[in-house]
């Protein structure tokens, strides 16, 4: 087994899932914002140490994804963030990506930037403690769009990334995000994100990248937001499962679902659904940024120095995720 491959499978395996912690600042200052605490450093970091102390990082993730200012940051009792993370035996990960910007030649879709001077900088976040990378691509769907030139420039993008951060050392995850945002149906959506997972599979051999290194992070196979359409998560979870079987090759370890705007709750019931009909041999987690720390930032925002409470609030939407992760989580364990 390559070295590559071991780390992939340490985060994934035994129902563990990945805690996408790598809000940039921008972002996280917008999650801050909206619960009505000041963005500071001093902030970002009490939060993010909160839930990178709790007792279910040891169980329930196996990865935690950091936004450059976290990796570099020391915590209230000395230890830096990598090594806070590492104690609970979950391995530190870093989003190298530097945002998607407009794409030239198609201004309503993005292309993600971050490549020049990324060998450089992945060697400094080895460094620092980092042993996988992400990179997110972000895709919109309509009539016209995705356009074959958003498919094929992110997945470009995607792919040359993942070459270099092998060969650094690292396990490059690799997200192609399908939005959520739009009136498209559920099967519009299978349809589009099949054509850019496949591209970037292309791409991804074009580039040489071992892909049982690689963690492939997509979106569930959803109905747009603002359709009408009526979807049980066990139909999610086939449309999902068929999106997959279709345009993943079977070397890929595993598969670890952003949440994209689902609640807390419908991100874990299709994870859960998902896992109960998977019938192939990919491991099917969660790297949830929203799913995973919603309710725990809603409540920690009331009282910042209430630490353990929140950790509580944190554990439980851990473990079901993790339970979800094994295809073992029940309504009825869900605090009301
Ligand atoms: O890039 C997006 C994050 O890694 C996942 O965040 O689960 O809130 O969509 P989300």
């Amino acid at each position: 087994m390559s070295e590559l491959n071991k780390i992939a499978l340490q985060i994934l395996s035994n129902g563990k899932g990945i805690l996408a912690a790598d809000e940039s600042t921008a972002t996280m200052t917008k999650r801050l914002d909206a619960v009505k605490v000041p963005s500071d450093q001093n902030n970002r970091l009490l939060f993010r140490q909160t839930l990178f102390s709790s007792l279910s990082m040891k169980e329930c993730i196996g990865g935690v994804i950091l936004y450059d200012e976290t990796i570099r940051q020391k915590t209230s009792t000395g230890k830096m963030i990598p090594e806070l993370i590492n104690a609970s035996g979950s391995l530190t990960g870093i989003k190298v990506d530097t945002g998607a910007k407009i794409l030239a030649g198609s201004k309503e879709e993005k292309i993600t930037e971050g490549l020049d001077g990324l060998r450089e900088r992945l060697k400094e976040y080895y460094k620092l403690g980092a042993r996988f990378t992400k990179w997110r691509g972000v895709y919109i769907i309509s009539d016209k769009y995705p356009s074959k030139l958003s498919v094929s420039a992110n997945a470009h993008a995607l792919a040359r990334y993942a070459a270099l951060v092998q060969e650094s050392g690292m396990v490059p995850i690799i997200e192609p995000e399908v939005l959520m945002n739009g009136n498209h149906t559920a099967k519009e959506c299978l349809t589009k994100t099949s054509e850019v997972i496949s591209k970037c599979f292309e791409e991804l051999e074009i580039n040489k990248v071992d892909l049982k290194g690689t963690i492939l992070k997509p979106n569930m196979i959803l109905p747009g937001k603002d359709s009408n359409e009526n979807i049980s998560n066990d139909e999610i979870a086939e449309l999902t499962l068929e999106c997959l079987k279709k345009n993943v090759p079977s070397s890929v370890p595993g598969i670890a679902f952003l949440s994209g705007g689902q609640t807390e709750l419908e991100a874990t019931a299709n994870l859960n659904q998902i896992n109960i009909k998977n019938n192939t041999d990919f491991i099917m987690t969660y790297s949830y940024g929203r799913a995973l720390q919603q309710s725990a930032l809603k409540f920690w925002s009331k009282d910042t120095n209430n630490i353990i409470g929140t950790q509580k609030i944190f554990d439980h939407r851990a473990k079901m995720c993790s339970l979800a992760a094994k295809g073992k989580w029940s309504k009825s364990f869900e605090i009301s």
